[in-house]
């Protein structure tokens, strides 16, 4: 069994933070979000893995990840040069895969699930495909599928305008190597990708066996901010341990789960668990409230804020407002003067959103 990670894509849905970096890397609870991936796959005894990168972040997503050695697997990269859709990327992975039966896991996907039992479950039914399916609200923005009361799935469409169930596709598959014949006799959708729900539309078509477990535990798709703030609370609340590898000054209050790392200072703050703060960050006068993630190298001073991601090497100094439900990306500075501001002055890139609230 191989494991075929899809790091690729354009993220377009986090612009501007994904603008310079992968979408993959954005860190929840200050790790990258496909490294969830990783390991959920070595979890179920899965460590040979090939990653799917792109010519654009391919380089940094390497760097940072490595040969897989600290995950306990073997990571093999391979460069799909254009962004043709999921089942294309199991066809540029055709030479890793060979015939190995294997889970396919999309880079920006969490799931809470250990892969263990539908691992099983695909190798006892001799499946051709395992799907795994989610009970959405906004099914037309995910392939969603068609199931008979018995659990059979008769039919798959991507972002159908009507969905013909509110069951939407995770994005971790399981497939024998039946997949890549069905892969070869697919085109591309109206938008321009061979789809993998196609391909295994045709599996289905062809009297192949196509089962379909759904998740119990959640599932988060997070190529959007507000999906990304919930992740990032989802594992805060699961994960985080109290810990300090930092220095904490007396005049400092730390409550709840609250995870400092080494070398980062904690000067006159009240912090409020669950919270994870990164190495080498200076937090003065700070108040950090729950479910906020604060990466390394960070600096806020005279800050106030809660439920936020904070990326490595941004800056906050003297803002006196809450800062809330906000993910400040890598080197963002953003200082406001130390009385009531008469103006407001931005330097704000391409797609940002910034929300003055009242
Ligand atoms: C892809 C799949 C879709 C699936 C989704 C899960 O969509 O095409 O069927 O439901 O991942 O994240 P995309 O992210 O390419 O829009």
């Amino acid at each position: 069994m191989k494991g075929l990670i899809l790091s690729g894509g354009k993220g377009t849905r986090l612009r501007p933070l994904t603008h310079t970096g992968a979408k993959q890397l954005v860190p929840v609870a200050n790790k990258p979000i496909l490294w969830y991936g990783i390991e959920s796959l070595v979890a179920a005894g899965i460590t040979d893995i090939g990653i799917i990168i792109n010519p654009e972040t391919g380089a940094e997503i390497q760097d940072k990840t490595g040969d897989g050695g600290q995950f306990g697997a073997k990571i093999t990269y391979i460069l799909q040069t254009e962004p043709a859709g999921l089942a294309h990327a199991v066809k540029v992975a055709q030479p890793f895969l060979q015939d190995a039966p294997f889970v396919m896991y999309l880079g920006d996907n969490l799931i809470q699930d250990s892969l263990d039992s539908f691992l099983q479950r695909f190798q006892e039914n001799r499946s051709d495909a395992l799907i795994m399916l989610k009970s959405v609200a906004n099914p037309s923005a995910f392939g969603v599928a068609k199931v008979m009361d018995d659990g059979q799935v008769v039919g798959l469409v991507e972002k159908p305008t009507v969905p013909p169930s509110n069951l939407a596709l995770v994005g971790v598959y399981f497939f024998a190597p039946t997949i890549h014949k069905a892969i070869a006799t697919i085109a591309p959708s109206p938008r321009g990708e061979l789809e993998i729900t196609d391909a295994i539309q045709v599996l289905i078509d062809g009297g192949q066996r196509v089962d379909a477990c759904q998740l119990a535990g959640w599932w988060l798709d997070t190529g959007k901010k507000d999906d990304l703030l919930a992740a990032n609370s989802i594992i805060l609340d699961d994960l985080t341990l109290a810990t300090n590898g930092g220095h904490v000054d007396e005049h400092s209050r730390v409550t709840g789960r609250v995870s400092i790392g080494a070398g980062s200072r904690i000067i006159h703050c009240t912090i409020r668990g669950p919270v994870v703060i990164g190495n080498d960050c200076h937090l003065e006068h700070c108040y950090i409230g729950p479910y906020s993630s604060i990466a390394d190298r960070v600096t806020l001073v005279e800050a106030d804020l809660e439920h936020s991601v904070v990326l490595a090497d941004a800056k906050v100094v003297g803002v006196h407002h809450r800062i809330v439900d906000s993910l400040i990306g890598q080197r963002a500075h953003l200082t406001e003067a130390l009385r009531r501001p008469k103006a407001l002055r931005f330097m704000i890139g391409d797609d940002s959103q910034v929300e003055l609230t009242p």
